[in-house]
């Protein structure tokens, strides 16, 4: 496997490919969408190429419902693009200004410059990452500026350029991103499952809302050239993959959720193995880790899945509300089918 391959052709060029005339539309004066965040219940965790985000393997996710970011598009007439975040201007030599910019300019006209108007409506102490639903938004968002209509995968496919776990947060509920094959990406792309599953709920334990001292691209980065447990993720997240789709088609809580904690508690095993170590949990993770287990043990089906930070989100169906949100009062119980 080797991250660094140099694809045969440019991001910018397989952009212009995709947008075709579309990318010289003329712009509406403004246009706004939303989008969920999502949790991975089988991990994306490596990149097999850079340049296009490209997973070495497959991930599946459940959105967050009304958790995530609504972008604001208006073209404004200043040399720079403009990004607020939940209503304070962000500098432009910060990441996230960056960032934001880096994606805006590959897909619009060099002279057409936006004022990026995003905000959060995860509360801000949740500690949920906001890249994938804040990509996602804006692509959407984008997507209906300039009147691309451009079909679903290949919005999933734009999205994944600024975030890869954006290609996954155009839609609510299950959604599956393939890890794909083509050099340029295009056939790596997330589409919705049909299953719904009306009973699940998804629990946010919030340990820590800081921002994490290493990202996700440079955890990845880490954890492959340094780890050797990474050597066995590819073939466990595929099957974990498999496992939980299974699952959920069935409605079969207890293997969904089961197999979704193990992935999540086996994708931080190969953080812990690359040097020097990678370990995103707190004391206070632990601590709710063995409580979540305890209560396990005395019978309540309650899991527990983790992204690439402190924080815990957990996993129950609705019968069971009543008696995770006494054993932790702090809970934010989300319902995403609600
Ligand atoms: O999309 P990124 O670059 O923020 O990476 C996401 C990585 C994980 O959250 C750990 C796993 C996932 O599939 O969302």
């Amino acid at each position: 496997m080797n991250q660094t391959s140099v694809s045969l052709i440019s991001v910018n060029d397989w952009v212009s490919q995709i947008l075709g005339e579309a990318k010289h539309k003329s712009p509406a004066a403004q246009a706004s969408a939303y989008a969920p965040s999502n949790i991975a219940l089988s991990k994306y965790w490596g990149k097999r190429e850079l340049s296009f985000n490209l997973p070495i393997t497959g991930s599946l996710s459940i959105s967050l419902a009304e958790h995530g970011t609504k972008t604001g598009l208006s073209v404004i007439d200043a040399p720079m693009h403009q990004v607020i975040l939940n209503g304070k201007e962000v500098s432009a030599n910060q990441s996230f200004s960056i960032k934001v910019s880096q994606w805006l300019d590959r897909v619009l006209p060099n002279v057409l410059k936006l004022r990026v108007d995003t905000h959060n409506t995860v509360p801000t102490a949740a500690g949920l990452a906001s890249s994938a639903s804040g990509f996602a938004a804006l692509t959407l968002a984008t997507n209906s500026l300039m009147g691309w209509q451009l079909p679903e995968r290949q919005l999933s496919a734009l999205a994944r350029l600024g975030s890869g776990s954006a290609s996954r947060s155009l839609w609510h509920g299950f959604v599956k991103w393939q890890a794909g094959e083509q050099a340029n990406g295009s056939d790596s792309v997330a589409f919705p499952l049909e299953h719904q599953w009306p009973e699940l709920r998804i629990g946010l334990l919030t340990v820590s809302s800081q921002k994490k001292a290493v990202s996700s691209r440079e955890g990845m980065a880490r954890t492959i050239t340094t780890s050797a447990l990474y050597n066995q993720w590819p073939q466990q997240a595929e099957s974990d993959l498999a496992t939980i789709e299974t699952a959920i088609i069935a409605g079969d809580f207890e293997t969904m959720a089961k197999t979704a904690e193990h992935n999540a508690m086996s994708m931080h095993a190969t953080m812990a193995g690359a040097w020097p170590p990678l370990v995103y949990w707190q004391p206070d993770s632990l601590t709710q880790m063995q409580k979540v287990w305890q209560l396990r043990e005395q019978g309540l089906p309650l899991y527990l899945t983790m992204d690439a930070g402190p924080n815990l989100k957990l996993l129950f169906e609705a019968k069971h509300q009543s008696d995770v949100e006494a054993a932790f009062p702090e809970v934010q119980v989300i319902t995403p089918f609600g």
